[in-house]
């Protein structure tokens, strides 16, 4: 089948269309067309993302990604014929919230023919709650032109899926994941495929949101992540032996509790205090990235490897903006080496948010769920 999905959870706008066929577990996938823009930039000069500057940026992409996704997959074909008028006023009525986006829409689409496109799966939540409303209410727009099913799809159940599209290997059951970015990070049990339990979450910060911070401790650019990675990387190439070392021991919060839960909010403080009245060199900052990049390491690490043995999984599935972070992807997978086990990471592209993912697991929801919701609500706070 034919999906088009959306992604309007926080700072990204996408929008794909995916044909997807096969078992929902290990389907086969091939993206007809991925259009995406990044408002990273934009709320770089504010060190983090606002919501309503985030929907106003949806509300003004949305439309531009279509038509880029429709173009794209051959599907944007001129036809005399228009919308009816009946049609065009529920349409408008649901994207009564969602101010321009209905010209801009109706612009588009009034001679455009149906395309062929089977269903519509949109991100419901977790997210920026005024950010995923203008997807789901662009998406509903959607489903009434075309008189196809809308998919409500979990944000993080996304991130989970988003290995199946590189395939290097099916995920076997019972598989474990850790999903680790800006808003997240979750370890979660799966024991049979579409079956998800929260086995360990942090307390306090994402681990993303706590490279965020020190970034930003550091005045580095928001998002911080690659910039620490980067810093962090210098400075495990130097040769310690020559240098003088003026961070102290940072600290591991929660490595040893014998849970699976994480906090990041007492490492970032310690930071806070490590840095506070010193002038931020390029050697001082590389050393205080570094030490951070290794405090944060050790922690993932244990507490994976204590829920992967607790668990006896079969497949560790990492995934989320944070799991393109080399020096962590080289731990977890030695990890998985020593542990007997396989482990899949998305490719770049699939590890930060996008539209593929929400195709994917919006399949599943199609495959082994009998109805279509009726009502679709934005959910911020939606949990697996
Ligand atoms: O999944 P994602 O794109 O968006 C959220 O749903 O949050 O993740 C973004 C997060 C940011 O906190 C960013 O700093 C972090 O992922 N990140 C990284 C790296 N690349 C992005 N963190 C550590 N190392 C990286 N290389
Ligand atoms: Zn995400």
């Amino acid at each position: 089948m034919i999906i088009l999905s959306i992604e309007t959870s926080c700072d990204e706008t996408a929008i794909s269309i995916v044909s997807i066929t096969g078992k929902s577990e290990n389907p086969k996938i091939k993206v007809l067309s991925d259009a995406l823009r990044s408002q990273a930039e934009l709320h770089s000069q504010y060190g983090g993302v606002f919501p309503n500057l985030a929907k106003r940026e949806h509300v003004k992409n949305l439309p531009i990604l279509l038509s880029h996704a429709l173009k794209k997959a051959g599907m944007l074909k001129n036809t005399k014929g228009s919308i009816p008028l009946s049609t065009l006023k529920k349409v408008e009525t649901t994207l009564e919230r969602e101010h321009g986006l209905f010209s801009e829409l109706s612009l588009l689409l009034q001679n455009t023919k149906t395309p062929r496109i089977d269903a519509i799966a949109v991100t419901q939540g977790p997210g920026l709650e005024p950010a995923l409303w203008t997807g789901i209410n662009f998406a509903k727009a959607l489903g009434i032109l075309w008189d196809i099913p809308v998919i409500p799809v979990n944000h993080m159940e996304g991130h989970f899926l988003s290995v199946l599209l590189e395939k290097k290997a099916p995920i076997q059951y019972p598989a474990l994941a850790l999903l680790i970015s800006g808003g997240h990070t979750e370890l979660v049990y799966s024991k049979k495929p579409f079956h998800y339990q929260i086995v360990g979450k942090t307390r306090d910060d994402a681990v993303g949101e706590a490279y965020d911070k020190v970034a930003r401790l550091l005045n580095l650019p928001y998002p911080g992540g690659p910039h620490i990675a980067r810093l962090a990387k210098e400075y495990r190439s130097l040769k310690k032996e020559k240098m003088d070392r003026e961070v102290g021991p940072l600290p591991r919060p929660m490595i040893h509790s014998h849970d699976l839960d994480f906090s990041f909010s007492g490492l970032k403080t310690a930071v806070l205090y490590e840095v506070k009245g010193k002038p931020i060199s390029e050697t001082y900052a590389r050393e205080v990235a570094g030490e951070f990049e290794e405090a944060v390491k050790d922690v993932l690490i244990k507490k994976t490897a204590h829920a992967i043995e607790t668990h006896g999984v079969k497949t560790l599935v990492v995934a989320g903006g944070v799991a393109q972070n080399s020096y962590l992807k080289t731990h977890l997978r030695k990890l998985s080496r020593t542990l007997k086990i396989t482990s899949l990471f998305p490719t770049k592209k699939l590890s930060t948010d996008n539209s593929i993912m929400i195709a994917i697991a919006g399949y599943g929801v199609i495959q082994n769920s009998k109805k279509t919701p009726k009502n679709i609500v934005a959910k911020g706070n939606l949990s697996f």
